[in-house]
């Protein structure tokens, strides 16, 4: 089991007037798909803008493990020479997907209808997490998984050598349980369905339209039906990765709650599928607004502009909003801080099983940051105080999660006391820049000796 290497401790400071233009990294999902449908098809997909984060990086050196070539040519700029479906090499190696659920799981889904076995691992947080949401419907191909006790990593997956194409209703809203068993119906004769009944991020559908599959997604009453033929020859692509929303959630939040702030966030995905947190801060009265709106390679992207929102109010986000926004509720729980009134966020049990159990590691914070905090197992609630009336002056446990470590920087930029994470290593797993770009805005960011 990998591990993160040392501690680092951080403290974020009030500031005011968080300005200049934030380019935040490549989006984490576009780019992991990237890598791997490059993996499988014939010839060399280009790829510029990738996210250089440790999550993207293990799935680079997956894919070199099971025969593809992969080669970083510097500058976010990346050339994949892939195998082809069902070309898959056995890997002489366990594969360490470091803190990465999307990496494993959609790699797991790839290698599954291959006849070829993998043992996989991960850091802590990527150990604890369920896996038998994925290797329950692989097993419906044929495959078969023998990992540790609840369906945990370590695990080995013995690929099904004559996999048979399935039916399957995605039974949590999960874009990577979605991805995995599109993945895997890709070396599957015949048609695999996939059923959704919310709408998820939709990266895996379009992009296996772009490489060349035939899949189509009908709404009906059951939810969205995806209809994948298998065993395509997939052509390779040139990939503009655009920036990743959930990235950008950070200096646009920050730029909401800190006095006499004006932050550009420009070329940021805005997948629908992807965008809620947005439509949530406009809500609440945030001053948001979308610059540019235009489509670059099948995804609609815009720039945004935040500035600082003295009067924001609690809302309720309704819970139909939940997957469009699942990684962005932590930043959403310090915004909804600042505001006056309650913000109730319902339908979010799938965070108790992101890289950390979300609402519990937010809860803490915010608590001892002087705010109180109600939850129950699929919901929470956050009182708000109002701007400058937060207290903050705590130190939180990140958790081996990247989001929770920045979403508690980004409070400490406008909590009246200094807030600290005992380790925002994890941060380098999905926003490697977060440091130099948030003091470039002008925000107090520190590593502090431990
Ligand atoms: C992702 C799906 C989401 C999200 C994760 C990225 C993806 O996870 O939280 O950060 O790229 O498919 P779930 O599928 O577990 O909701």
């Amino acid at each position: 089991m990998s591990g993160h290497g040392t501690p680092i401790p951080m403290t974020s400071r009030k500031v005011s007037g968080l300005r200049g233009t934030a380019n935040v990294p490549g989006d984490k999902s576009i780019s992991h798909r990237s890598l791997i449908l490059g993996a499988m098809s014939v010839g060399e997909t280009k790829i510029s803008g990738l996210l250089e984060g440790e999550d993207v990086i293990d799935t680079a050196k997956a894919m070199r493990a099971f025969g593809a070539e992969v080669t970083d040519l510097g500058g976010g700029n990346w050339s994949v020479h892939g195998v082809g479906v069902g070309g898959f090499a056995e890997p002489s190696q366990v594969i360490d997907c470091g803190n990465s659920g999307t990496g494993v799981r959609l790699i797991m889904g790839t290698m599954a209808t291959s006849g070829i076995s993998a043992t996989f691992t991960g850091d802590a947080s990527l150990c604890s997490r369920p896996m038998a949401r994925v290797t329950d419907p692989l097993a419906l191909f044929g495959a078969r998984s023998y990992g540790r006790k609840g369906g945990r990593l370590p695990m080995t997956i013995v690929g099904a050598a004559d996999p048979v194409p399935v039916r399957y209703v995605v039974p949590v809203p999960s874009a990577q349980v979605k991805s995995a068993v599109l993945l895997a119906g890709l070396n599957a004769p015949g048609q695999t369905v996939v059923i959704e009944k919310e709408a998820t991020r939709d990266h895996t559908e379009r992009m296996l339209a772009g490489f060349g599959a035939e899949i189509s997604v009908e709404e009906t009453s059951e939810g969205r039906v995806i209809t994948l033929t298998g065993q395509p020859e997939l052509r390779p692509q040139t990939i503009v990765v655009p920036r990743d929303p959930s990235s950008a959630a950070f200096p646009v939040c920050a730029a909401v709650i800190t006095e006499g702030s004006d932050v550009l966030v420009p070329n940021i995905g805005l997948n629908p599928t992807r965008a809620g947190l947005f439509t949530t801060l406009r809500e609440m009265g945030a001053d948001l607004e979308y610059e540019n709106l235009r489509e670059e390679g099948g995804e609609p992207v815009a720039d945004l502009r935040a500035k600082f929102s003295p009067n924001l109010r609690g809302i309720e986000v309704p819970p139909e909003r939940a997957a469009s926004m699942i990684d962005e509720y932590p930043v959403l729980s310090v915004v909804a801080s600042f505001a006056t009134g309650q913000t109730v966020m319902r339908g979010v049990k799938e965070l108790r099983v992101k890289e950390s159990d979300r609402i519990d590691a937010m809860a803490k914070g915010l608590r001892a940051a002087g705010v109180t905090v109600d939850e129950g197992e699929d919901w929470w609630t956050v009182h708000g105080l109002g701007f400058g009336k937060v207290p903050g002056g705590a130190t939180v446990a990140s958790r081996l999660d990247h989001r929770i470590a920045m979403s508690f920087m980004v409070m400490g930029m406008a909590t009246e006391k200094p807030m600290s994470v005992d380790d925002g290593s994890p941060i380098a797993t999905s926003f490697p820049v977060f440091e130099p770009l948030m003091e470039s805005l002008g925000a107090r960011v520190e590593r502090v000796a431990g």
